[in-house]
C-alpha cells in the first residue's frame, strides 16, 4: 500500500459557470442559473483519488477569495496544505446559452507568486517528498515562475525518495523531462509539441514512448481522447481501445486517468492491469459515475503491442 499520495496545482481555479436564456452582449444578461466548482489539475487528482478511496495531501498557492477550496477539499477527505498568497485564485467564468448552447468564456490570470512563495512551496514539497510515496506535478503555471519549476520541483522530491509524476505541456513538460520524472501522461496534443511533429501513426506514438522510457522515465500513458489511450513502460506497450459511453464532460478525464494510475500502482498491478484501470477511472469521470469503475476495467478492450 501507497502510504501517501500529494498532488501540487501550482495554479488552482474556481470554475464560475453561468446559464443564460439567450446571451445578449452588450447588455444586462440575467443568469437562469449558476454554479462553481474548485478546479486545477492537480486537485481534479485529489477528488478522483478520493473517489477511489485514497486519501491525498493537497499542495500549491491559493488566493484570499479562495479559502472555501480547502474547506471542501477536507469534507472529501483530502487534506488540503495551500500556501495562502496575496491576490486573488484565478476565476474563470463560462456563460452558456441555453438558446444554442454557446459558451463566452472570460479566463483571469491568477496571482503573481513572489520568490519568497515559491521558496515556501519548495519547503513544502521537500517536506511532504520524505512522507509520501507519490507526488504528481499537474497543469499550467501561475505568473512569476518560469518554466523549469517542475524540473527543479522534481529534482527535489526525487532527492527525497519520492516517485513524481508530471502532467503538463510546453516548455515546463520539456524541461520536466530533464529531471526524469517516474511517469508521465501527455494527452496526443502534448506529446505532438514535445516531438514537434504531427504524429499521424499510433505505431510512430508507440517509438516516441520507447524513446522516453529509454531515457529514464519509468511508465509514459499518452492520452487521446475519444480515441483511448497508450501505456508504455520497459516490459510492455498496451493499447487501450475507448468505452462507447454517454459523455457528459471529458474535463478531467486525463487527471482522472492519472488518479487511476496511482490507484493501480498502490495495488501493485502489472502494466497491462494499471493501463485498463487509469482508462476505465478516465471513463468514469466522463460520465461522472465512479461506482462503475470494476465493470468499466473489466469492458476495456486492451492490446499488447509490444
Ligand atoms: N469522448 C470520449 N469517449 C471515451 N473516452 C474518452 C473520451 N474522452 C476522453 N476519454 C477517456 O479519457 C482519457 C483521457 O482523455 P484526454 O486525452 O482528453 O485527456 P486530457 O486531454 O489530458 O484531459 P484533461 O487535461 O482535461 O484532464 C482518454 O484516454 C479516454 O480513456
Ligand atoms: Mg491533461
Amino acid at each position: 500500500m501507497v502510504e501517501m499520495i500529494a498532488t501540487v496545482t501550482l495554479n488552482p481555479a474556481i470554475d464560475h459557470t453561468v446559464y443564460v436564456e439567450r446571451f445578449v452582449p452588450c447588455s444586462l444578461n440575467r443568469a437562469a442559473d449558476s454554479e462553481y466548482s474548485i478546479g486545477g489539475k492537480g486537485i481534479n487528482v485529489s477528488k478522483v483519488l478520493a473517489e477511489l478511496g485514497i486519501s491525498s495531501i493537497a499542495l500549491g498557492f491559493l488566493g484570499k477569495n479562495a479559502g472555501h477550496i480547502s474547506d471542501e477539499l477536507k469534507e472529501m477527505g483530502i487534506t488540503p496544505d495551500f500556501i495562502e498568497v496575496p491576490g486573488n485564485t484565478r476565476t474563470n467564468i463560462k456563460i452558456i446559452d441555453r438558446s444554442n448552447a454557446a459558451s463566452t468564456e472570460v479566463n483571469e490570470p491568477g496571482p503573481w507568486i513572489t520568490p519568497e512563495w515559491l521558496n515556501e512551496l519548495k519547503e513544502r514539497v521537500l517536506y511532504w517528498a520524505e512522507r509520501c510515496e507519490y507526488i504528481t506535478f499537474s497543469g499550467s503555471l501561475p505568473q512569476g515562475l518560469n518554466e523549469d519549476i517542475y524540473k527543479e520541483l522534481i529534482q527535489i522530491a526525487k532527492e527525497k525518495g519520492a516517485r513524481t509524476i508530471l502532467d503538463a505541456d510546453g516548455e515546463s513538460l520539456r524541461k520536466g523531462l530533464e529531471s526524469a520524472p517516474y511517469m508521465i501522461k501527455p494527452n496526443i496534443h502534448e506529446l505532438k509539441n514535445l516531438v514537434g511533429h504531427p504524429l499521424d501513426d499510433e505505431r510512430e506514438v508507440m517509438n516516441v514512448c520507447n524513446e522516453i522510457i529509454s531515457s529514464g522515465i519509468e511508465v509514459v500513458i499518452v492520452s487521446m481522447g475519444s480515441k483511448g489511450s497508450i501505456y508504455a513502460d520497459s516490459k510492455g506497450v498496451y493499447r487501450a481501445y475507448p468505452l462507447e459511453l454517454d459523455v457528459k464532460s471529458t474535463v478531467g478525464a486525463g487527471d482522472a486517468m492519472v488518479a487511476g494510475f496511482l490507484y493501480a500502482v498502490d495495488r501493485g498491478f502489472d502494466g497491462e492491469s494499471t493501463a485498463r484501470f487509469a482508462a476505465a477511472s478516465s471513463s468514469c469521470r466522463i460520465i461522472s459515475d465512479f461506482k462503475r469503475i470494476r465493470e468499466f476495467y473489466e469492458r476495456i478492450r486492451i492490446e499488447r503491442w509490444q
